[in-house]
């Protein structure tokens, strides 16, 4: 698809909370071990937040942080796109809430659901309205808290996730385009496989008792989630390299929804990419949701795995259930070498 304007990345951004968790300190909460969940899922540690900070605190850090990577004045940007499922409020959106908090004055801003696959979701909706030369600048942020949302009783999902906010900022560009592609997928037959049911207009309605506890949590299957992520991730990967016109072996690093090594390891076997091409910060943050991806993405910039210039491949999946790619090139130079 061809657009009149180009989209450069010009900045990256994430923020975490400064609480780590670690698979030690679960063990006191609930029946595991660290062996469990480092052989199962890569993850080592975990950050979640503590009294004060939200989902809308984490995402004003990240998008300070993308915003001085680019080295732009905030009043310049034109719309932000929040991609979370963990809102602080059902509104005022945490887009408008960050908005009014990093000087985006001229800014609209809204938010955007699409569980895992919320930022690749996002970069499509900002390329649009780049490469229709609608706007100039597109801040768009990836965030979850959804340490709010666990049964801390329950093994088969407390142990998966940590919170974090990841953000990109993008500009137009009359020199280069740097998203090649995106590819954009959803099923919501398996809807039920990954929930957090009962929060919205479903439940509590007239008559009923208030929701219990446990219907407020996380819900997951986790081996049916297991066994549609290692086909939509390889599958994502190639569906956007045609729509890119590029092979897969032109692929750089691969930046993948981080939710398990394990899923990671077989896509990128599948595909036959390399161990040092995947990017992969699980071990460190487990699985942040929303915010994975930029997360993974700044961090592989910031630590100096990916150079400029490079090609990358962003794949989400998750809840909806939904998943997508995109195929970026990183060129831009650091403004500011921050450290991740
Ligand atoms: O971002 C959203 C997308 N979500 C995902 O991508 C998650 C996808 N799924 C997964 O990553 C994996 O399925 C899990 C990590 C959730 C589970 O790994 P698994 O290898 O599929 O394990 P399993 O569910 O088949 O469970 C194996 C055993 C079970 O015991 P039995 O029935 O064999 O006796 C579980 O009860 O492991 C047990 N188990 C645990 N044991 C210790 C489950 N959770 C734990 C735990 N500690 N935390």
């Amino acid at each position: 698809m061809n657009l009149p304007f180009g989209a450069k990345l010009t900045g990256v951004g994430g923020a975490v909370p400064a609480q780590v968790v670690t698979n030690a300190d679960l063990e006191k909460l609930v029946d595991t071990s660290d062996e469990w969940i480092t052989t199962r899922t890569g993850i080592r540690e975990r950050r979640i937040v503590t009294q004060g900070e939200t989902a809308t605190s984490l995402a004003i850090e990240a998008a300070k942080q993308a915003i001085s990577y680019a080295g732009v004045d905030p009043s310049i940007i034109d719309l932000i796109i929040v991609a979370t499922s963990t809102p602080d409020n059902l509104y005022p959106s945490t887009a408008c809430m960050i908005q009014a908090s990093i000087g985006a004055s001229h800014s609209a801003a809204f938010d955007l659901e699409a569980a895992c696959t919320g930022i690749i979701y996002a970069l499509a909706v900002a390329q649009q309205f780049i490469g229709s030369g609608t706007y100039k600048t597109v801040l768009i942020i990836g965030v979850d808290v959804h340490s709010r949302f666990l049964n801390w009783e329950d093994r088969n999902t407390c142990v998966l996730f940590g919170d974090g906010a990841g953000a990109l900022l993008l500009q137009a560009s009359e020199e280069e385009n740097n998203i090649l592609a995106t590819y954009l997928r959803a099923d919501g037959t398996g809807g039920h496989l990954l929930q957090i049911p009962n929060l919205g207009t479903n439940y509590p309605h007239a008559g009923s008792t208030p929701p219990k506890a446990m219907h407020r949590f996380l819900h997951m299957n986790g081996r049916a989630v297991y066994g549609f992520a290692i086909n939509a991730v390889p599958e994502a990967v190639r569906a956007a390299c045609v729509k890119a016109g590029i092979a897969v072996e032109d692929i750089d690093f691969l930046v993948p929804h981080q939710a398990n090594r394990r899923i990671i390891n077989a896509a990128a076997e599948r595909l036959g990419l390399r161990q040092e091409q995947i990017v992969c910060n699980v071990d460190q943050y487990g699985n942040t949701s929303a915010a994975s991806i930029p997360l993974a993405l700044r961090d592989g910039i910031m630590r100096g795995q990916i150079k400029p210039p490079a090609t990358c491949v962003l794949v989400g999946f998750g809840g909806g259930l939904t998943w997508g790619s995109a195929i970026i090139r990183w060129t831009a130079c650091n403004h500011k070498k921050e450290k991740a």
